[in-house]
C-alpha cells in the first residue's frame, strides 16, 4: 500500500491546508493542545510517562525536533509510563526497537530513511497495525506514508537544560484522547 495521505508543503508533516475546499478534517481545539516549558529531563520524561496512561492500541506519535531536541528522552518517558522496565535507547541503526509494555511500543527512528518506500519496504505498516503504540523519531522522513490521524509531539531546545514541548492531536481521532491527557496532567483544557 502506498497511499499518499499528505502533501508536503514544507518539512512539517500536515494536513490538507486550512480552508481549503478539500478540507474537511476537524480543526484542533486548543483545550485538546499542550504547549509548555520541561525545565529539566525528568520533566520532559514525565510528560511522556503521563501521556502514556490514557494511549491506546494503534496510536501514533511522531517526535518532531531537531538532534538532541529530546525525543528519545520523551520516549523513555512513556516507556516508563506503560510499565517498561529496562533500557531504551535511540533505535538509530535498527530502526525499530520493541518494548512489552501495558502495550507494545514500536519505537521507529527515520533519521537514515530517506523516503516513505523505504519504510514501506522496511514493513512499516506491519507495526502500525499491529494494534501496539508506534513512536516515531523522524517523521519528517516519511511523511508521504503516514496515516491521516496521529498525536505530534514537538520538542525544541531552548537552553543546556530546557526544552519546549508541544503536543497536538492532528486529525479528530486522538482529541478526545488528548483533551483527557491534558486535564490529568495539568489540571484543565484552557
Ligand atoms: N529538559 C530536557 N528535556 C529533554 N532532554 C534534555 C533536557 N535537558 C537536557 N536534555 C538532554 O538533551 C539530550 C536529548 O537527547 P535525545 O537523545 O533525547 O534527543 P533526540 O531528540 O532523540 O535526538 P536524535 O535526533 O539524535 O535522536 C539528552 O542528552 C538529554 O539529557
Ligand atoms: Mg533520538
Amino acid at each position: 500500500m502506498t497511499q499518499n495521505y499528505h502533501s508536503k508543503t514544507n518539512d512539517k508533516i500536515i494536513g490538507p491546508a486550512s480552508g481549503s475546499p478539500r478540507d474537511n478534517r476537524a480543526q484542533t481545539p486548543p483545550s485538546a493542545v499542550v504547549d509548555f516549558v520541561s525545565h529539566s529531563i525528568t520533566q520532559t520524561q514525565r510528560c511522556g510517562s503521563q501521556l502514556a496512561q490514557h494511549l491506546v492500541p494503534g496510536v501514533i506519535i511522531l517526535l518532531e525536533g531537531d538532534l538532541g531536541a529530546g525525543k528519545t528522552t520523551f520516549t523513555k518517558g512513556i516507556a516508563s509510563g506503560m510499565g517498561v522496565e529496562g533500557y531504551v535507547n535511540s533505535p538509530t541503526f535498527t530502526l525499530v526497537n520493541e518494548y512489552e509494555g501495558r502495550l507494545p511500543i514500536y519505537h521507529l527512528d527515520c533519521y537514515r530513511l530517506e523516503s516513505g518506500q523505504e519504510a514501506l519496504d522496511f514493513g512499516i505498516e506491519e507495526y502500525l497495525d499491529a494494534g501496539g503504540v508506534t513512536i516515531i523519531e523522524w517523521p519528517e522522513r516519511i511523511s508521504e506514508i503516514l496515516p491521516p490521524d496521529f498525536i505530534r509531539v514537538s520538542l525544541s531546545y531552548l537552553t543546556d537544560t530546557k526544552r519546549s514541548l508541544r503536543l497536538e492531536p492532528v486529525g479528530s481521532k486522538y482529541i478526545a484522547l488528548m483533551q483527557e491527557f491534558k486535564k490529568s496532567a495539568f489540571g484543565s483544557t484552557l
